[in-house]
Formats: structure tokens, sequence, C-alpha cells
């Protein structure tokens, strides 16, 4: 039997892939305890499915900065998540940059999803800036956190077509389905085979 690695999700949205990622532990398709779930903004729906799903959860002010957690927000983040046990860190639509000393403490220990097939388009609203640039295919990536935004070596990627009718939301509620299927797999390949990264790339193989 798979060891259960305790996970803490971190979102400040509406929270759909944990949601995936809690059904995907209840049905056995991951092998992991969310241990807690942390939001950097207080009305967030993350925190209401969290509750729903009787998950451990709790809002943790970022402080001053609009783009990242001030000094004192990362050490707490720390703690709780530490204090929960937690040993890999999920993020879930968390809307700030980790840096320094968090991605020390759980160095290549970070798993992101972005809505677009990395490296093209990075950042905010990806799946608009896909529509905008008129690319055919775009999708999604789940990656490990590194010091950049979006760069860090890639676990795994689904593509996704875009139609000639797709409006932004349109496009972004397809891009969401498939992250739903991939962030489960992704994060149980991440925790259940040996990760080997060599620069930017990233090997998995079969845990002995
Ligand atoms: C997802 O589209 C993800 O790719 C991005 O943020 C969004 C979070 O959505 N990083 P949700 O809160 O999980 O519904």
């Amino acid at each position: 039997m798979l060891s259960r690695p305790k996970i803490g999700i971190l979102g400040s949205g509406k929270g759909s892939n944990m949601v995936a990622l809690h059904q995907a532990v209840q049905e056995g398709r991951l092998d992991a305890d969310i241990a807690l779930v942390i939001s950097d903004v207080q009305e967030a729906g993350i925190l209401e499915q969290a509750s729903k799903m009787g998950l451990k959860h709790i809002y943790l002010a970022p402080g001053p900065y609009r783009t990242k957690l001030d000094e004192q927000a990362e050490l707490s983040y720390l703690q709780h998540l530490q204090g929960a046990g937690v040993q890999w860190v999920v993020l879930a639509g968390f809307m700030r940059i980790l840096k320094g000393e968090f991605l020390r403490v759980f160095h290549h220990r970070v798993i992101n999803i972005h809505p677009s097939l990395l490296p093209s388009f990075p950042g905010l609203e990806a799946w608009k800036q896909a529509l905008d640039y008129g690319v055919k295919f775009t999708g999604c990536t789940v990656h490990l956190v590194d010091q950049g935004i979006d760069t860090g070596p890639i676990i795994m990627q689904q593509t996704v077509p875009v139609s000639e009718e797709d409006t932004p939301q349109s496009l972004h509620a397809r891009i969401q389905q498939a992250e739903h299927e991939t962030y489960p797999l992704a994060v149980q390949k991440a925790l259940h085979s040996q990760l080997k990264i060599q620069g930017r790339l990233c090997t998995a193989e079969e845990a002995g």
C-alpha cells in the first residue's frame, strides 16, 4: 500500500481544483491526506468549499504587498503548514509569488497548476493571452515552483483545443475541466514516484 503524504493546499479563488483533489483523495486516485487549506483571501470560495468538505482550513493575512507574502506572513504560512505536518504544498489558484525561505523549506515540494501550455503564456489570464494570440491549442501545465514566475520544471501537461467560437470564458471553462483531470494525476505522480530534477528537466522513476 502506498504511504499517505500530507499535503497543504493554498488558494485565493473559488477552489475548484481543491475540490477535484479532494474528490481524487476520496475515490482513492490520490494517495494523500489534505492536512490544511490556507487562503490569503478571507472570503475566498476555497475556504467555504474546504469547510463544506470538513477539511481543516484557515485564512492567513498576506501582509501589505499585492503580489507576494511579506516576511512575517511567510513565516506564519510556514509555521501553520509545518505544524500540520505538511510535506508537500499544492497551489490551487494562489495568487501570490512564493520565494526565498518558503522555497528553501519546501525545496522541490511546491506544485502549481497553470492554465496554459508553458512556457507559452505565463502570468495572468493565460486563456485570454492564448485566445488573443490565435493559437489552435492551449492547455494546462503542472510544474514544480521555482524562484521565477511559472518557470519551474514541468511534471505534466494536457492540451485543450481552441475553437473559433471560443470566448475567454468558454476557453477558461474547458481548460479548467482539463485541470481537474490532470492535477490529481500529476500530484499523485509527484508524491509517489521519485522525481529526478536535472536543470529544467523533470523525470519520474517508479518508487521502489
Ligand atoms: C486555475 O485556473 C489555475 O490554473 C490557476 O488558478 C485557477 C484556480 O481556479 N492557477 P480554482 O480556484 O481552482 O477554481
